[in-house]
This record gives structure tokens, sequence and C-alpha cells, in this order.
């Protein structure tokens, strides 16, 4: 496939003016300059993409019209027709999902001697967790701390994290990495060593900890393996379609669906935790996504529907450099550790126009006013647009062969198509990668229901209005970690009474007072892409001939 002749004029450009760009460092923006450009090109301030909500704890808060449909939905069951006699499964601690905050959150309750259970919609593992490229953050080098790590991670947020959680979020990084490397993470290493760490945007310090650039898919394939060795009970094809509730509002458990025989059964439990992942593949605005098939929302449908209140869900992360060219992986992710290792952002004349590690809602604006506002985008065959992501700088300033040592995986995937990334620029555009916002909870990991307990993306509030990169694969470990902890010891001394689906009852009389209705039905569990795909490519920003 290679390059169309338009584009490799467009590269020439950004050849020539390469020389000059490695000399400059190009300044960082004040933050009246980033309020600006947040205002005018952030998808987040497009007021016509959100609404308020009708019902339910979040009532009267602005969230994307996508999520806006799950939350006010009604149950794929009838909660007067459903007979909870019938348990299929008791257990002390039932952990919802199975990716790496998960797994984590099983193996950290099974420590503590009791019975876990992992129900995962789609395959053990498969998650966004595998699909994390650039690193993990932690503060564990000499010229680093916690406290600096806090610093950057409430600068990156908006200062609006919640300060408990950002503290327990940085002040446990360092033993996740100790963690990860007693299971037998295979980090990369200088020759004497010591961990390679790069800079991610928005860290005052190198301190991105990574593996190659498939750093998630090492740490779940290590989590996995502890779990299978542990014999950890685990239940596949089975995503939860509602909480339980006892008589006394305690969580009690879910109701799962098995993908394969179509029926639905009961998971009794002590503690439930919710590490259902975010809501990457409801294609917020029409943008592409880096996100993996199952993160549908489910966990927040699931939690709202019990009386947990949701935050921040009015703001979304998307990923600055998502594939635009070639279109048959459009969305992909390229992993902002080529920016950490050099690479730079250029317009179809050759010239940079942001600081490439600025915080990532920063940079995906300033590409979006390239390619709109500004109409220095270059254009694909098919219509869509990019800026330039300038990768052969990274061999050029760290030497011949980095780029392939540091980055294989992106030279693969690249190579699929003929474009060589150490020689020739690629296309990006940003596309949707996070849910910043999630179930509020403490730095227990525990939402307002008594028995319920959140980790990883479902969760909110410790990356405030923007997560910075590597602070998600280290959240699903802190708080996986805190769930199961915590979760354990609460299923150690409680009891659960009879089961209850009143809450649901409840919730669908609110549906119908609020004139809402009882048309829509959550969760979604899997994306519908007979009809979506075309809206994907008409919106977004990405603009189609
Ligand atoms: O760019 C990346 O590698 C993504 C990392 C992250 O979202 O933390």
């Amino acid at each position: 496939m290679s390059y169309p002749e338009l584009m490799i004029e467009s590269i020439a450009r950004v050849e020539e003016t390469r020389s000059s760009r490695l000399k400059q460092i190009m300044p960082r923006i004040t933050l009246e300059e980033k309020q600006i450009l947040l205002e005018n090109f952030h998808p987040d301030y497009k007021s016509e993409s959100f609404r308020k909500l009708k019902i339910g704890p979040n009532r009267g808060d602005k969230v994307p019209h996508e999520l806006a449909d799950l939350l006010e939905a009604r149950s794929r069951i009838e909660p007067k027709d459903f007979d909870l006699s019938r348990v299929d499964y008791e257990t002390e601690v039932l952990v919802i999902g199975g990716g790496g905050a998960g797994t984590a959150a099983a193996l950290t309750a099974q420590e503590q001697g009791i019975d876990v259970i992992i129900a995962t919609k789609l395959r053990w593992g498969d998650s966004n967790t595998i699909m994390a490229q650039g690193g993990i953050q932690a503060a564990d080098k000499e010229n680093d701390s916690p406290v600096r790590h806090y610093i950057d991670l409430v600068g990156g947020g908006g200062f609006v994290n919640i300060p408990e959680l950002a503290r327990a979020l940085v002040f446990d990084a360092p033993m996740i990495i100790r963690w990860l490397e007693s299971l037998g993470v295979m980090f990369d290493k200088e020759p004497d060593g010591t961990m390679k760490t790069v800079h991610g945007g928005g860290t005052s310090r190198k301190r991105m900890h990574s593996c190659r650039d498939y750093t998630g898919m090492e740490i779940m394939r290590v989590l996995r393996d502890e779990a299978r060795n542990r014999g950890i009970h685990v239940l596949d094809f089975s995503p939860a379609v509602e909480i339980l509730l006892d008589e006394s509002g305690k969580c009690a458990g879910a109701i799962l669906y098995d993908l394969e025989t179509e029926e639905y059964f009961i998971v009794k439990a002590k503690a439930t935790i919710i590490a259902t992942g975010g809501m990457g593949r409801l294609h917020v605005q029409g943008f592409p996504t880096t996100n993996h098939y199952g993160a549908t929302a489910d966990g927040l449908v699931l939690a709202y529907r019990v009386g947990a209140k949701l935050i921040f869900m009015d703001t979304v992360q998307y990923h600055p450099t998502g594939v635009a060219y070639p279109e048959q992986i459009l969305g992909q992710l390229v992993t902002e550790k080529v920016r950490g290792m050099g690479a730079q952002l250029v317009n179809n004349e050759g010239f940079q126009f942001i600081n490439e590690l600025e915080t990532r809602d920063i940079v995906s604006a300033a590409i979006i006013r390239e390619c709109t506002d500004r109409n220095l985008g270059v254009v694909t065959p098919t219509g869509m647009v990019g800026v330039w992501l300038d990768t052969p700088m990274i061999d050029i300033k760290h030497g011949s062969g980095t780029t392939q040592r540091t980055l294989p995986a992106m030279v693969r995937q690249y190579m699929r198509y003929q474009i060589d990334i150490t020689k020739q620029p690629i296309l990006v555009y940003p596309t949707q990668h996070y849910q910043n916002g999630g179930i509020l909870i403490d730095e227990n990991a525990q939402c307002s229901i008594p028995g319920l307990f959140i980790a990883g993306e479902a969760s909110g509030g410790v990356h405030g209005r923007n997560r910075l990169m590597g602070n998600s694969l280290l959240d699903i470990l802190v708080f996986g970690r805190r769930a199961g902890k915590n979760a354990a010891l609460y299923a150690s001394t409680t009891k659960v009474n009879s089961l209850t689906l009143k809450h649901l009852e409840k919730f669908h009389q609110e549906l119908i007072e609020s004139g809402v209705g009882l048309e829509r039905v959550s969760p979604m569990l899997l994306p519908d892409y007979s009809s979506h795909l075309s809206k994907i490519r008409r919106k977004g920003g990405v603009i189609i001939a």
C-alpha cells in the first residue's frame, strides 16, 4: 500500500523542515492559551453532544448522549418475573470483569483466604489492559518522588482530582512495580539492571516503565498465569446484566448472562467488585476508538441502577494519536511513547504546531484546530484528515535501530501496509481512548452501596478531568488490589439476606414517570456495527469525502 502521491508530496515538506525542527524545542503554551484552545476545539466543549440526565443519582448532570441513552434505559430482564430463589453459584467475592483490574482484585481477595469468582464478558484477559502500549507510571527513581507524581497527576487532571484517590495512586505505585516484577513481568531495563523510564505528556520526570510497546499485554499475561496457577474460578462469556441487592440494601451479587446458551444465572456474593472497564466502544461524537470490543459502559449502567453516583462523566479522553491512515486500522492507538521518544507532530506544510508532550486534552484540541480551523491537515484519498507524527526522528535522535527495539509492535503494525515508520512519518488524528470519570469511590475502592467495590476505568475521581499516560495501568492495579483486599475484609464480616430486585422495579418506575419511557434497553454488552460504522465515518471531526 505505502502512501499515495499527494501524501508523499506532503511528506517531502516534513523532511525539508526536519533538520531545523531537530534543533528546536516547541515552547509550552500558557494556562490561558490552553483554556482558549480547549473551549474552541476540544470535543468536551461541544454542548450539543451532551444532555442532562432525567433520572438517577446524577439527575441534572450532563453526560454524552451515547452514555445517557444507556443510563436511561430499562433492564434486559423483567424484575417482577425473575426467579431469585434459584442461586446458581455462591461465593464470598464476585469480581465482574476479567481484565487487569479484575484479575488483580481477584488475586488480592484470594490472598485474604476467601472464595472468589471472576465473571468475564468475553475471554479472560480480553480487555483494554492487553491493548495498553506505552507504560505504567511510578515514581521510583532517585530524582523523583510520589509527591512530584501527585503534582503532575493533579495538574494534568485540571486540579479537580479527589485528593485521597490521587494520594493512594501515587504512593502505592512503587509497590505495584515491585509486585509485578516479583510475579514475573519483564520490564525494559538498562544494561546495569535499572529500569528504563521515559516521559509521557504532562510528566515532570521520566517515570514511564514499559515492556517495549506491549506493556499491558505483558502485565495481563503474568496476572492471568498467576491467577490460573492459584486456581481462581472463572466464568467466561458471562457478562453481568444486573447487580443484586439484599433486603437490607446491601450488594449481594449479580445476574449474569451466558452468551453461549443465552440463559441468565445468579451469583450470590457477600461482596461484589465491578471491574468492567470504560465506555470506549460508544464512539462518542462519532469518533473512532482505541478500545477493546467489550468497552460498552456496562459497569456504569449496573452501578447507576442500584444508586451509585457517577463523577466527571462529562469528560471523555481522546488520544491525540489515533491512526488516520491506512483506513483499515483507523482509530487504533499510536502510543504516546512515540512522542515520549522524540517524534514531533507537524502539519501538511511540515511545521510543528504544539509541543507534543502537552497533556492529551491539549494536544488533541491542537490537532483538531490544525485540521479544521487552520485547514492545515493532510487529506487522504478516502477523505480522512490528520497530521503527521514524524517517527523517523526517533532513530535520528537516539540511533539507528531504536524504533525497532523499543516499538516493535508499532513497526510491525505499519509494515503490514508497507509503511516503514523508521523512514516515513505516520498520519494521526484524535480517537476515543478513555473515560476520565466513572463510579465515585473512596480510597478503599468502595462506592456508596455497601458491599459494592469498583476498580479501574469503571471508577472515577482519581484522574480528575484528564488522565495522564501510564496512570491507567497503574490505576487498575492500585485500585484492583485495594478493591480485592477491602472486598475480602468486608465479606468476612457480613451476612447476605434474601435477594431482591426491587431497586430495578423502582428504576423502571422512574423511567416511566420522568417521561423517558421503557424503549431503550441496556447494558449494551456488545456494540452493534451493522448500523454504527457509517456514523463513525461521518462524524468525529474526521472529514469524509
Ligand atoms: O499512549 C499510550 O501508550 C497509552 C497509554 C495510556 O493511555 O496510559
